[in-house]
């Protein structure tokens, strides 16, 4: 029996999972990513860490033929979003960030429940948000999400690609969404691959890594 726990293997597990992972390019047309795939992937895109615990992220499943095909011409035309089975518009949160907001005093009394920690909490974020770009902050969190999504993907077998290549603007407009009040972080297409990839290209760790 193997042993779920077992160090070596579960490190062996996701290193396989990461070196499946690549970003693909055409996916198998008509091969569906079944609907509980689809929810594991995004479980791990909402177990993700993020700033403050601020949770930045939506995610916008796209799986309607003709949506699919305007966000295809959305992200430059790029042939994987049509072929993808599904494609997660992963948003960014951002009027929902001022630090008077609702969403903002919701999510930090979670971190700080306590009248006076809240204060402090708020108070810091207050600094943090005239001295940060907001915008560029909340997309950086939302990237993490992705991250955890293509991994959870790789886990199963689900192919990835993610797509920064986007008219955010036509890609509000293909998912119908007038309010412009999120941003548009990273187009996540997911599907089965068409072709094997090609040669995984990295520069070793010896130029990449110090230790001090
Ligand atoms: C933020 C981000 C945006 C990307 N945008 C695109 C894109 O628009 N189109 C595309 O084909 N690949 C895109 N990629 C994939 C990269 O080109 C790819 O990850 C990189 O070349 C390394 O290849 P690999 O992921 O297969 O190892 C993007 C990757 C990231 C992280």
């Amino acid at each position: 029996m193997m042993d779920d726990h077992d160090p070596a293997k579960l490190r062996e597990h996701f290193l396989q999972a990461l070196h499946f992972r690549h970003a693909c390019r055409a996916f198998q047309p008509g091969r569906r990513v079944a609907q509980e795939d689809i929810e594991y992937v995004l479980e791990a895109g909402r177990l993700s860490p993020s700033s403050l615990g601020l949770e930045h992220w939506r995610f916008v499943v796209v799986q309607d033929p003709a949506c699919k095909e305007a966000l295809r011409e959305a992200c430059m035309g790029q042939a994987q979003v049509g072929s993808a089975s599904a494609v997660i518009v992963v948003l960014a949160r951002e009027q929902e960030l001022a630090p008077d907001s609702d969403y903002v005093a919701r999510m930090l009394r979670r971190e700080a429940p306590d009248a006076a920690g809240f204060a402090e909490l708020l108070d810091f974020y207050r600094h943090f948000a005239q001295h940060n770009d907001l915008t560029a902050w909340s997309i950086a969190q939302c990237h993490i999400a992705a991250t955890n999504i293509m991994t959870a993907a790789a886990v199963i077998g689900v192919d990835s690609c993610p797509i920064g290549g986007f008219s955010a603007s036509a890609v509000l407009d293909a998912l119908g969404i007038t309010s412009r009040a999120d941003v548009v972080a990273l187009v996540v297409a997911l599907g089965y691959r068409e072709h094997e990839p090609p040669a995984r290209q990295r520069l070793p760790l010896s130029e990449l890594v110090e230790y001090r």
